[in-house]
């Protein structure tokens, strides 16, 4: 099949575009960083070069690659985010996942595409009542942080307008927190937690109930890759076997990098220091269930774990 993968130079994208050519798919890899082509065409990708928030530029190269697919894997989230402005801080984000993803879907509906596969979250959106481990159908956040607001509005629309394209069949696929390389869990970036955590570490909030699905990102690129080549058209949480309280996961971490063990402070140290939304993703969000993704797309995970992928990736 022919693919075309917008975010083909992200942490995921690295990933995903030599697993889809090796199993034998053509794919067109968009960036909007002319200074990227040598890098797609190193992970055996054809390079175009658009701004996804551009419409016509986006209706051209998709419209000249023809593709089978179009797999979404757009974000802009600066390196160190200020936890008190994060709505400031994923503006450029909401952007692409409102306009980058309606420009997207309608170059795709002009030429015929037959799949569109988009990544959405899987933290975010799930509201935070009842039990600590959330399925697909779960409720979904009504009375989001403040600072959270606009971002679940923008991941809401993304995943309303995939699932009700026309014409073709539309996976979303809702990511855990990604670790490995080129994300910010990893041992090589400049500014990842593997270089900040010693520094400053975080600590632990309240009691550190906040449950955490990660995923390994070479698991999120594998699970990719099944949705683009098949099952079906649905939505799907893409997380490993260990949702985890930060009271658990956060000591992990830290040993992992070579930082301290968290200290602990109260709730409303939390939030003068860090803002509503740090304090509410260390005490209130929900963890995400993979048994449909496992059971429909026939993934497998390669690090089953955050405690497996930790030792082995960050050490
Ligand atoms: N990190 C997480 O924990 C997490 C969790 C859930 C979901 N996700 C989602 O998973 C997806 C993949 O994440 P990632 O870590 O691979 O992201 P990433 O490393 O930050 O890569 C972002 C990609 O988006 C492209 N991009 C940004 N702005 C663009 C624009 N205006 N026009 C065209 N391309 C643009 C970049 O291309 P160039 O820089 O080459 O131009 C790059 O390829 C994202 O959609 C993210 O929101 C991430």
């Amino acid at each position: 099949m022919k693919v075309f993968v917008a975010g083909a130079t992200g942490a995921l994208g690295r990933q995903l575009v030599p697993m889809l050519i090796a199993n034998g798919h053509d794919v067109v890899g968009m960036t909007r960083t002319e200074a990227k082509r040598d890098q797609l065409l190193g992970l055996g990708a054809r390079p175009v070069v658009a701004d996804a928030l551009d419409a016509d530029a986006v209706k051209r190269v998709v419209g000249e690659a023809e593709p089978d697919v179009i797999v979404h894997e757009l974000t802009a989230i600066p390196p160190a985010i200020d936890m008190r402005h994060v709505d400031r801080e994923f503006a450029l984000t909401n952007r692409l996942r409102t306009e980058g993803t309606d420009n997207l879907l309608s170059a795709g509906q002009s030429v015929g595409v037959k799949r569109f596969v988009a990544q959405s979250h899987a933290a975010l959106p799930y509201a935070r009542i009842g039990g600590p481990v959330k399925r697909e159908d779960a409720p979904l956040d009504e009375h989001p942080a403040a600072a959270m607001r606009e971002g679940l509005a923008a991941i809401r629309h993304l995943e309303a307008a995939v699932v009700g394209v026309r014409g073709a069949d539309a996976v979303v696929l809702r990511y855990g927190w990604f670790y490995g390389p080129g994300t910010s869990i990893a041992p090589d970036p400049p500014g990842s937690q593997v270089e900040v955590l010693p520094k400053r570490p975080f600590p632990i909030v309240g009691r550190g109930t906040g449950i955490w699905s990660f995923i390994h990102v070479a698991d999120a690129a594998a699970a990719t890759v099944a949705a683009v080549e098949g099952g079906p058209a649905d939505i799907y949480n893409v997380v490993d076997d260990e949702p985890a309280p930060v009271s658990e996961f956060l000591p992990v971490l830290a040993a992992a990098v070579g930082a301290k063990p968290p200290r602990r402070v109260p709730r409303w140290v939390g939030t003068l220091a860090a803002g509503e939304w740090a304090v509410v993703a260390m005490t209130e969000i929900r963890g995400a269930s993979n048994e449909k993704v496992k059971r429909e797309l026939g993934w497998q995970l390669r690090y089953p774990s955050w405690r497996q992928g930790f030792a082995e990736g960050l050490a």
